[in-house]
């Protein structure tokens, strides 16, 4: 029997409650949360704190059999009752549920997978073989960001045929290029075995808290953190003065403070003031209302228009234009002006948040020679490590920086959040410190999709050729750079769409206002822009009498064309197959909505662009080592499979490094859609190395070997006077299909893309699904809104898309390029998204013929129950605070 004993006080103050815990009988002497006790104090890591809200099912846990969620129980509830957790199953369950969900790719960034596997457990214990309406609903409670849950339920209902046949399993067939290959994490990422970095405890670890703004814009007079230093349990506190090294921080432009010091604006509620490091996260969190800070409060510019007005105030030294991209080609205003059809039409996309399902933490670990290791689950340990190392003031040496698994990313993780303040304070104390943000606090600090205003004319010729486009955008690009100005070069080279276009005048400027910064996200400006464009198309379309997709096929970037950018397309490019493979969709279903995309693969316009792999010979196998982070999409499994096809090894031979800065080299960031392309590249140059090596001798012999290499994807800057330059090195094309049903919801999603060649069937069609269940969010459901500058959603009300709202999704997957470069493969993870919502805004208008120019769209069925749950929620509030003021 264990025995779990908190402090003196709550051991006093709580009756002892006795329950069995997977098998053993615990005794517990606190009446605490659920879900704290199975992390902290019973260290059950399979058990994970998405929300610690009841929304996201992460923490769900079997009680008597039934699926709840841990972190709204209270632990003196569970008196003589049993509690199954992932790490209680029996081994028979432990290999199906991990065979399965690895077998069909239903792993991706795998934080919400436990909590999913428990509530198939409560379905498969009760019927033994479910519908697939039954599995969707018993995994309606779990949220998942990455896959789209068609493969988790497909691998569920696996799951419960291998129940039901019992006997072995069989193994995957190949991991070589183009198989269905299954992610060397999966089993630990099933099990809950595998770490993330809030799964971690070390010896004598402190726990880490930021005090936040309380107003968007504030002139900061006076912190006082003397009350909290004298603190029982409190450590140390820290303010701006007590950084060592550059308190400006930033991925391109350095304008994100550290901390924002005495006499300091604020810019928006996310900025830290303090922060402090305790012996409990209870300590830490009341600490923080110990530090009196006096402020000045300013009127904040929450929109494009105030920022760019007349004598407004200056956020930033240098303005509040954060940058301009304009891209011209022939002459736009004559070709409009002769055209036989003009749309001019403003379009507005707003902010979408990220939700990956694991908020962001870190944990900083002193070392003996003075040195920090700084544990982390972001987008890339080499950015990381930069910004630890420029804030402390040390060389490079100083700090090393090691990625855990990561929850989910998709460009929210790119920025410094937790790391540089988890590594201030262990820098400070001499001791580890983690630090975790709150589900609130995540909503807060990181950034967001770039809302845009879009005023786009695309003019024709009498039979539909596209002769001019012309894009006016403005971005909100929020508190601080971050990722801005490459977000809006994007928007601004992708805004004419995949066509040849002769004549293009795009003009776009990102504005500082004090709304949370705006930043990288899956998509990466081309989301705005695509649904500016693609639904002036629609329009255009229904004037010359041609129907969505005839225009599309017309206009269609071709091998030999010119996109928009002056690019020649190359060999590779297959948008017209997308198109051809969709054709029959539409001819079954004239009043379908269509919607064509290209996005770019790496960071391209002239910017170093180095995908770094070594490989290690090492006890008989091969040891991959690549900085290239894994989110979930990944590309662990696509350079295994890389190495795998150029030596012919088997998977047992090979493993994947965790990105670590003493020991892998620097790919550069997951970020551009670039890893499968760049790294995957270095790593098929590294694998040739090895392999002609293989031909003489075995591993054995060439024990200790190290092959290096890289691919530097080079090309032309925006400022090339190129007639043709190279903006990018490759783009994924595609063409997706919206039906909707009789009610008006969408019933089948067709998604057929462009990707190069396959490398993992399962990771492709994975994308794909779970892209376009975000970019359905991002159309239909999904809203983050602000009040003031203040972020007022939960995870709950984010609209994030559950299992049973998610239509079929149908994946086409064209292969066609012949290049070499990483045996043809093309980046994909993020333009899965980008045509979603334009399909379905032309779905809505073959239906009814209305303008939607503004995400969510407007007079669908979603956006009558999102009426009708913010109603009720108000309504709810009202009655809380009548009772509250009663009281
Ligand atoms: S952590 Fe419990 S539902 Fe999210
Ligand atoms: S795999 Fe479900 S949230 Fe990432």
């Amino acid at each position: 029997m264990f025995q779990f004993t908190l402090n003196q006080t709550a051991a006093q103050s709580s009756k002892v409650v006795q329950f069995t815990l997977n098998d053993e009988v615990v005794t517990v002497s606190a009446n605490k949360n659920l879900l704290e006790f199975l992390r902290e104090d019973a260290r059950l890591t399979s058990v994970k704190n998405g929300c610690a809200e009841g929304t996201c099912g992460s923490c769900t846990v079997l009680i008597d059999g039934r699926a709840w969620r841990a972190c709204k129980l209270s632990v003196s509830k569970l008196e003589g009752k049993k509690v199954t957790t992932v790490e209680g199953l029996s081994e028979r369950e432990k290999e199906v549920y991990s065979w399965a969900f690895g077998e069909v790719g239903a792993v991706q960034c795998g934080f919400c997978i436990p909590g999913i596997v428990m509530s198939a457990k409560a379905l498969l214990d009760r019927t033994a073989s479910p519908t697939d309406a039954e599995v969707k609903d018993a995994i309606e409670n779990n949220l998942c960001r990455c896959t789209g849950y068609v493969k988790v339920e497909q691998a569920i209902l696996l799951a419960a045929k291998a129940f039901r046949n019992g006997g072995t399993l069989f193994a995957e067939a190949s991991v070589r290029v183009g198989a269905r290959a299954v992610r060397p994490d999966a089993k630990e990422k099933v099990l809950g075995t595998g770490e993330f970095v809030d799964d971690m405890k070390v010896a004598g670890m402190l726990y880490g808290a930021v005090l936040r703004a309380k107003y968007p814009r504030a002139v900061v007079k006076k912190i006082d953190i003397s009350a909290a230093q004298s603190c029982a349990g409190v450590e140390l506190v820290l303010t701006a003065k007590d950084v060592p090294g550059e308190r400006l921080l930033g991925l391109i432009v350095h304008d994100w403070p550290v901390m924002i010091a005495e006499g300091e604006e604020t810019r928006y509620v996310g900025d830290a003031l303090a922060i402090l490091a305790a012996t409990t996260k209870e300590t830490a969190r009341q600490a923080l209302e110990l530090i009196r800070v006096e402020y000045d409060e300013l009127t904040p510019i929450l929109t494009t228009a105030a920022a760019m007005a007349e004598g407004a105030p200056r956020l930033h030294p240098k303005g509040n234009l954060l940058s301009q991209t304009i891209m011209k080609r022939g002459d736009a205003d004559k070709a409009i002006a002769g055209a036989k059809h003009v749309v001019t039409q403003h379009y507005s996309t707003p902010h979408q948040e990220h939700a990956f399902l694991e908020p962001e933490s870190a944990l900083a670990v002193p070392t003996e020679c003075g040195s920090l290791t700084v544990y982390t689950g972001g987008q890339s340990v080499y950015d990381d490590h930069q910004g630890i190392t420029e804030m402390l003031g040390v060389k490079g040496e100083k700090v090393r920086v090691i990625s855990k698994y990561v929850g989910g990313g998709f460009g929210g993780k790119e920025d410094l959040s937790v790391q540089h303040h988890a590594a201030l304070l262990a820098w400070h104390s001499g001791r580890p410190v983690k630090l975790t943000l709150s589900r609130l606090e995540s909503f807060a600090v990181h950034p967001k999709r770039h809302p845009m205003e879009m005023e786009c004319t695309t003019a024709c010729d009498e039979n539909g050729k596209i002769v001019a486009a012309k894009v006016r955008i403005v971005a909100d690009t929020g508190a601080y750079a971050s990722l801005g100005g490459p977000v809006l070069q994007r928007a601004c080279t992708h805004a004419a769409g995949p066509y040849q276009i002769e004549n293009v005048d795009i003009d776009g400027r990102a504005f500082y206002t004090n709304n949370p910064p705006s930043g990288a996200f899956r998509g990466f400006g081309v989301m705005q822009t695509c649904f500016a464009m693609e639904s002036n198309l629609n329009l255009m379309a229904a004037k010359i009498g041609m129907s969505p997709w005839e225009i599309r096929f017309l206009n269609a970037i071709e091998p030999g064309g010119v996109l928009s950018n002056g690019q020649i397309a190359d060999e590779g490019t297959a948008l017209k197959e997308t198109l051809l493979a969709v054709k029959d969709v539409i001819e079954a279903h004239p009043d379908a909505g269509v919607s064509c995309a290209f996005k770019n693969s790496g960071k391209g316009v002239g910017v170093l662009d180095i995908g770094r792999v070594k490989l290690k010979v090492e006890n008989g196998g091969v040891v991959i080592c690549t900085s290239a982070a894994c989110m979930g999409q990944g590309i662990a499994t696509v350079v295994l499979q890389i190495v795998a096809e150029a030596t012919g090894l088997p998977k047992s031979a090979l493993s994947v490094h965790a990105p670590d800065t003493m020991v892998t080299p620097d790919s550069g960031t997951s970020t551009a859609s670039r890893q499968t392309l760049v790294t995957g590249e270095a790593a098929r140059r590294a694998a040739e190395a090895l392999n002609e090596d293989l031909s003489g001798h075995s591993l054995t012999e060439l024990e200790g070997r190290e092959y290096y290499r890289e691919y530097d994807a080079i090309t032309d800057p925006m400022t090339s006077d190129k007639p043709n330059r190279m903006s990018h090195i490759a783009y994924a094309y595609a063409t997706q299909v919206v039906i909707l049903d009789s009610e008006g919801r969408v019933k089948k999603v067709v998604a057929a893309h462009d990707v190069g060649k396959v490398i993992n069937l399962n990771g492709v069609e994975g994308q794909i699904e779970g892209g376009v269940v975000m970019g359905l969010g991002y159309a239909l459901t999904e809203e983050f809104p602000l009040e003031n500058g203040v972020p007022t959603a939960s995870l709950s009300t984010l609209g994030l898309m559950r299992s049973t709202q998610v239509p079929e999704i149908e994946c086409i997957i064209i292969e066609k390029n012949q290049s070499e470069l990483a045996y043809g493969a093309k980046g994909m993870g993020e333009i899965v998204c980008v045509a979603t919502p334009p399909a379905v805004a032309c779905a809505y208008f073959q239906r009814d013929g209305k303008r939607r120019n503004s995400l969510p769209l407007q007079e669908t069925p979603y956006s009558a129950d999102a009426a009708a749950l913010k109603e009720f929620r108000a309504q709810k509030e009202r009655l809380r605070q009548s009772e509250k003021s009663s009281s």
